[in-house]
């Protein structure tokens, strides 16, 4: 007899490891693959996390730590705050987590029960409608344009039927690297604790930015869950270490749900990370690369024909609207990979009915593939 699956893991892929396969593929037989796919840095972890990460695994048992993680890394962690926003987060509050990832999960079992609806923006990171599909929690897709920024507003909230229970915000975003001002971000906070709704903000990509600093928002709202994480500017996807800061009235469950999803946090990541505080030079020297990264697509890439770009304020991300170009941006990058040895991303991860007139360019690599690339673009487009 046949065994029952679940249907609540029955999520959509990931397109863009299809993508990553393919470029193995190309790399195996052409040996001359430039990924414009990939959502991490492409350098290792600061020099003194490594060196922090050496020591603790000669010197330190690495055993389980508290579910909330250590004590000397969540007070690290509200320095920062104070250091990089002005605002006090209390150290009970942070919750340190298995990325940002277990901090969705977490937040989603705390914040909402199943059957609850939650506005997720599109274009957007896909994971946040997956997770709370897989939770029993109605993903409800609001979708934006240029005309917003590709954000979402109050306006596009009310013209949602039905109720709410929450939204989820980022800024900078993936995959438009749009940005929320904090005016902005303040009338979306106001709009959601006006209606009971639990504000989400996910400030994983805080610290690139290429005009104005990323605002928290926590400095609007204290019922909102903030979500980080070490994986982007702190160049460490692979610790696999993230937090959230805790609103008032959840800590208590999210404590207990960390404790028996996850025990707690991996510890060698938390030990070696604390040095990451200290690594701002090591650091900003990669956002001043993908600073000239972002400036140097920003120029050339119109020049092959991608002339309609979400503004990228942060992040390092260019998602471009390819219509006129393509109806089926599957095929279109494949055709790119096969071509060219460029390999981007389809829009269909980050919003399932129009991803298939965009494409995401990730700019992490180094400034020299990101020329290459540009110009095997500017050669493809004229042949
Ligand atoms: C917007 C956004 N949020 C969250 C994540 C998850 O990151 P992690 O679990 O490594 O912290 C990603 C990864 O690409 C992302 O782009």
């Amino acid at each position: 007899m046949a065994l029952k699956a679940a249907g609540r893991g029955a999520i959509p892929p990931f397109h863009v490891m299809d993508v990553m396969l393919r470029a193995a593929r190309r790399q195996r037989t052409h040996g001359d693959v430039l990924h414009l796919e990939v959502g991490q840095p492409s350098t290792a972890a600061p020099a003194k996390v490594i060196a922090a990460a050496q020591a603790a695994l000669t010197g330190d048992v690495l055993g389980y730590t508290d579910a909330y993680g250590l004590m000397a890394l969540r007070e690290r962690i509200s320095d920062h705050y104070a250091a990089e926003y002005g605002v006090t987060a209390d150290p009970r509050r942070i919750a340190v987590t298995t990325g940002s990832s277990g901090a969705f999960v977490l937040s989603f079992l705390a914040a909402f029960e199943a059957g609850d609806r939650v506005a997720c923006a599109t274009p957007g990171y896909p994971a946040y409608r997956n997770i709370l599909q897989a939770l029993g929690v109605e993903a409800v897709i609001v979708e934006t344009g240029p005309e917003t920024n590709y954000q979402p507003t109050p306006a596009l909230l009310d013209a949602v039927q039905g109720s709410l229970d929450g939204l989820i915000v980022a800024s900078p975003s993936n995959p438009t690297g749009a940005m929320i001002g904090g005016e902005d971000l303040r009338t979306l906070a106001d709009y959601c604790r006006g209606r009971g709704m639990r504000l989400i903000s996910d400030e994983i990509y805080h610290g690139i930015t290429y005009a104005a600093p990323a605002e928290t928002a926590l400095s609007h709202d204290e019922t909102c869950i903030v979500v980080n994480s070490f994986s982007k500017y702190f160049s460490m996807t692979g610790w696999r270490l993230g937090w959230m800061v805790v609103p008032e009235d959840l800590p208590r469950s999210v404590e207990c749900l960390a404790q028996n999803l996850f025990i707690s946090p991996p510890t060698l990541s938390q030990l070696a990370c604390m040095a990451a505080f200290d690594s701002r030079d090591e650091l900003d020297a990669n956002v001043a690369r993908y600073a000239e990264n972002r400036k140097l697509l920003l120029r050339e890439l119109p020049k092959a024909g991608f002339d309609k770009l979400a503004s990228a304020d942060g992040a390092f991300y260019i998602y471009a609207d390819v219509t006129g170009m393509t109806g089926d941006s599957r095929a279109f990058c494949g055709q790119i990979l096969d071509q060219t040895g460029v390999a981007i991303t389809p829009g269909v991860d980050f919003d399932p009915r129009r991803g298939n007139r965009f494409v995401r360019f990730s700019f992490s690599g180094s400034t020299e593939d990101m020329a290459t690339a540009a110009g095997r673009l500017i050669d493809w487009r004229k042949s």
